[in-house]
């Protein structure tokens, strides 16, 4: 066995990862070993998960958001971004959708849009959760306060999605405008963590400027809020925004780190991301292989999906949701694996 094998090895074994290790890793791999970092990754992943693929459905259900991050193609200096709320009827009618497709977790995400307030937040919350009561609700909208938080909590939403994006806050502040910090956004995850949601954080990867060592930042960051739910993918440029002529992020890069979080993480969610699937058709596929077990398709309504365009070119904006699902579940089977509809909740959660 090689240096390179050994080191993935080590990885398992240990649940860690050093700076040395990864940029070894980086440095070495190629088409036969990254074969082998893949199969410890699903090594590690079958026992926990038996193949499945857990399905959350995507409701992106505001795309005005008050932010300004110059990677996102709905910050709120777009002014090409044709902007839309969906109204509560509308959701739940996703929801039922949703349901009757199988799906037993609803992401509700959304630009940071004051428009709803927390009560509106939590009286939605209350409708899904009396009208689906054998359905998780995961909320992605963004930094509040720990008392809105709570209030989410309480009115019964079960998980929170925030990305904190880089764990360094040199580069965080040079992908966010001076009003955001990665601090504050840090600090956010620890609140959701401490109130008892099921938490997701996560990066892009190659987002300008980053670094292999802001990367092994985002692992220690990570062993440290032990997430329950990791969502990577790629950065892809955006056309209105200030980073439209740089560079799209490594598919390979991230199906290796993908890889890299489950060996740290076994009982990880990990989503194949939409982004990945835009980066390579095949991308989920990869995910799958390289230890993701989560796929996210949309429920939004057809008309809107073109307009929740947080980078060019997004995949799926055209289909049905019955087809998504459809699609979805052929791709998985196609590999060798199987779509699982049950809530998903992160092995310790049960
Ligand atoms: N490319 C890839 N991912 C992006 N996101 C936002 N903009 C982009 C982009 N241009 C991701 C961010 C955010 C999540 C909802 O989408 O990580 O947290
Ligand atoms: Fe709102 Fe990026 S501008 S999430």
């Amino acid at each position: 066995m090689g240096r390179f094998e050994t080191i993935v090895d080590q990885i398992r074994d240990t649940q860690n990862i050093a700076y040395e290790q990864l940029a070894y890793i980086f440095e070495h791999i190629d088409a036969e070993k990254e074969q082998y970092l893949y199969a410890q990754a699903r090594a590690v992943a079958d026992p926990v998960f038996h193949k499945a693929v857990y399905l959350r459905g995507l409701i992106e259900f505001t795309n005005i958001c008050k932010n300004d991050c110059y990677y996102c193609g709905i910050r709120c200096s777009n002014q090409n971004a044709e902007r839309y709320r969906l109204t509560e009827e509308q959701i739940l009618s996703c929801c039922d959708m949703g349901a009757r497709l199988g799906f037993r977790t609803f992401v509700l995400q959304g630009g940071e849009d004051p428009y709803y307030t927390d009560e509106l937040v939590c009286d939605l919350v209350r409708k899904i959760k009396a009208l689906h009561p054998d359905c998780a609700v995961t909320l992605s909208i963004g930094e509040k306060e720990r008392a809105s938080y709570q209030a989410y909590f309480d009115a019964g939403a079960d998980r929170y999605l925030l990305r904190h994006e880089t764990a360094n806050e040199e580069h965080y502040a040079m992908l966010h405008p001076a009003n955001l910090s990665g601090a504050h956004r840090k600090q956010c995850l620890r609140n959701l963590k401490e109130i008892g949601f099921q938490v997701g954080c996560g990066i892009m990867v190659g987002t300008p400027h980053q670094t292999l060592l802001h990367i092994y930042e985002d692992f220690v960051f990570m062993r440290e809020l032990q997430p329950h739910m990791i969502g990577i993918g790629p950065f892809i440029p955006h056309k209105d925004t200030p980073f439209k002529d740089e560079p799209m992020g490594s598919v390979q890069q991230t199906l290796y780190l993908l890889a890299l979080l489950r060996l740290v993480f076994p009982k990880v969610l990990l989503p194949a991301t939409t982004a990945l699937g835009t980066a390579d058709p095949m991308g989920r596929e990869k995910g799958i292989l390289a230890g993701a077990n989560v796929m996210m398709p949309n429920l939004s309504p057809v008309d809107v999906r073109e307009k929740y365009m947080l980078y060019d070119g997004k995949i799926c904006t055209g289909d049905e949701a019955a087809e998504c699902r459809r699609c979805m579940e052929l791709r998985v089977q196609k590999i060798g694996y199987h779509i699982e509809l049950s809530r998903g909740d992160h092995p310790d959660f049960k």
